[in-house]
């Protein structure tokens, strides 16, 4: 068991340093091979100097995949400053071609602790990762090269709190996680023993979103990694949770799956509930699960306070954030177009605070808080807009929209290709 997995992953491993050489002539063809492109000119470079932090997405493009960083100011507004290409691709999984190209939250993930930014490379099974400039946030430098994301389709990340351990998700044929150290002179390099198969019947790029691959998280303490998978109607999805070994950092060689409530049935992206062992997921397919871990983790029917709340006249929520400045979590759905603000009690206990339109037809997708002086504030890829919507996050069940940000018109400008249906991620990075 242990040497085929291995060697799939030696094999994916190979596979992706062959793909990787075609990469630059394809590109050129479209102008966008250029390693980094400098959006909204002098006065975008001059806001990115005295940044507070930034907001990174990604392009997600099958020609060439670009990390995109806009400067969060000291009034949490964004301005677009920097692209720089993740030397992949990306791709889109099928049959659909709407926004949400990988059914995803987490395919760009930015950590503090490590000063480092990874995004996935769907189209060429590999991960990259960059150090930010300490200076300028919006300013990524790659370390190393692309690695092989031990498997198929990568379509999420996840980072340790130390900032030096990053662990994927890959969602294709060969579908499950795959773990890394990070090395801030080499880059990504694999952890053995953490290639581990979600035995998934996909195919790549993925079908979905029913039956497709969510999220990878850390539990809050960093013992164990946690990976959401949707259901396939009417059998419910899970939440694939593997051991973390303290000694080595290798994954228990099977997960425990452990279904939503009754009623819960497509897990999306995961949400700690902090000090609590319990996770907020989203569900597209009625709003929230309460995962309730306190008790433990046990296969089977999430237990112990695990519940569902119903969003009235939700379309599909997948994407969530917490504020520690309100308490409150923050969920996103691409059908509506709405943010819905939601409490959960010491007991658990989910309930709807308010929402928050966006607009129609924008398809608000991934979105990430940051805290920024006192306030909260919340950057959500309104990507059928090709825009991110900005709100400040001041008090529970009172915010405010505070910007919209054009992604479409400076790209055109730059000479970077972005598209409704590929644009994927969001994820920020505030200087200590
Ligand atoms: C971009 O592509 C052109 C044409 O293929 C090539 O001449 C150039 O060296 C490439 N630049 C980079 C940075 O890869
Ligand atoms: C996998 O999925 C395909 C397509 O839905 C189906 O034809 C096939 O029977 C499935 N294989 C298994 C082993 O379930
Ligand atoms: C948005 O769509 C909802 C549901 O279809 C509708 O009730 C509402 O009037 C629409 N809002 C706008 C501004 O068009
Ligand atoms: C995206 O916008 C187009 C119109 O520009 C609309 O027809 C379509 O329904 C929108 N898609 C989503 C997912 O909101």
């Amino acid at each position: 068991m242990q040497l085929t997995i291995s060697s799939v992953f030696l094999s994916v491993l190979l596979a992706s340093t062959v793909t990787a050489a075609p990469l630059h002539s394809r590109t050129g063809k479209n102008k966008a091979n250029k390693s980094k492109m400098m959006m909204g000119g002098n006065a975008a470079q001059t806001a990115a100097k005295s940044a507070v932090g930034a907001a990174y997405w990604i392009t997600n493009e099958g020609a060439g995949n670009f990390v995109v960083a806009a400067a969060i100011g000291s009034d949490g507004k964004l301005t677009l400053s920097q692209a720089t290409s993740t030397e992949g691709q990306g791709s889109h999984g099928a049959p659909g071609d709407g926004p949400d190209a990988l059914f995803t939250q987490g395919a760009v993930k930015a950590s503090a602790a490590g000063g480092i930014v990874a995004a996935v490379n769907a189209g060429s099974n590999t991960i990259s990762v960059f150090n930010i400039d300490s200076t300028n946030p919006t300013n990524l430098e790659m370390i190393g090269k692309p690695v092989g994301s031990g498997g198929e389709f990568p379509v999420s990340l996840a980072i340790n709190k130390a900032g030096n351990m990053v662990c994927t998700v890959n969602g294709g044929a060969i579908n499950g996680v795959a773990c890394f150290n990070v090395d801030k002179t080499k880059g990504l390099t694999p952890i053995a023993n953490t290639v581990r198969s979600l035995k998934l019947n996909q195919t790549t790029p993925a079908n979905g979103p029913a039956g497709s691959v969510s999220h990878v998280i850390f539990s809050e303490d960093n013992t164990q990694l946690i990976a959401s998978v949707k259901g396939l109607p009417p059998t419910p999805g899970m939440l694939a949770v593997w051991d973390i070994s303290s000694s080595d950092n290798s994954l228990s060689a099977d997960f425990k799956a452990v279904q939503p409530a009754k009623g819960g049935l497509l897990p999306f992206s995961m949400t700690v509930i902090e000090g609590k062992n319990a996770i907020l997921a989203t569900d597209a397919g009625l709003g929230v699960d309460i995962f309730d871990f306190s008790g433990g983790v046990t296969a089977g029917t999430a237990a112990g306070k695990s519940s569902t709340l119903g969003i009235t006249g939700q379309g599909a929520t997948c994407w969530s954030s917490f504020s520690s400045k309100t308490g409150n979590f923050y969920v996103t759905d691409i059908d509506t177009s709405q943010v819905t603000e939601i409490n959960v009690d010491d007991n658990l206990k989910p309930t709807i605070v308010t929402q928050y339109a966006q607009g129609n037809g924008t398809a608000t997708i991934d979105n990430d808080i940051a805290a920024v002086g006192s306030n909260d504030f919340m950057y959500v890829l309104a990507a059928n807009a090709t825009e991110v919507k900005v709100l400040s996050l001041n008090a529970p069940g009172k915010a405010q929209a505070l910007q919209t940000l054009d992604i479409a018109g400076p790209a055109k400008a730059a000479g970077l290709t972005v598209s409704a249906a590929n644009l994927q991620g969001m994820t920020t990075f505030i200087k200590k």
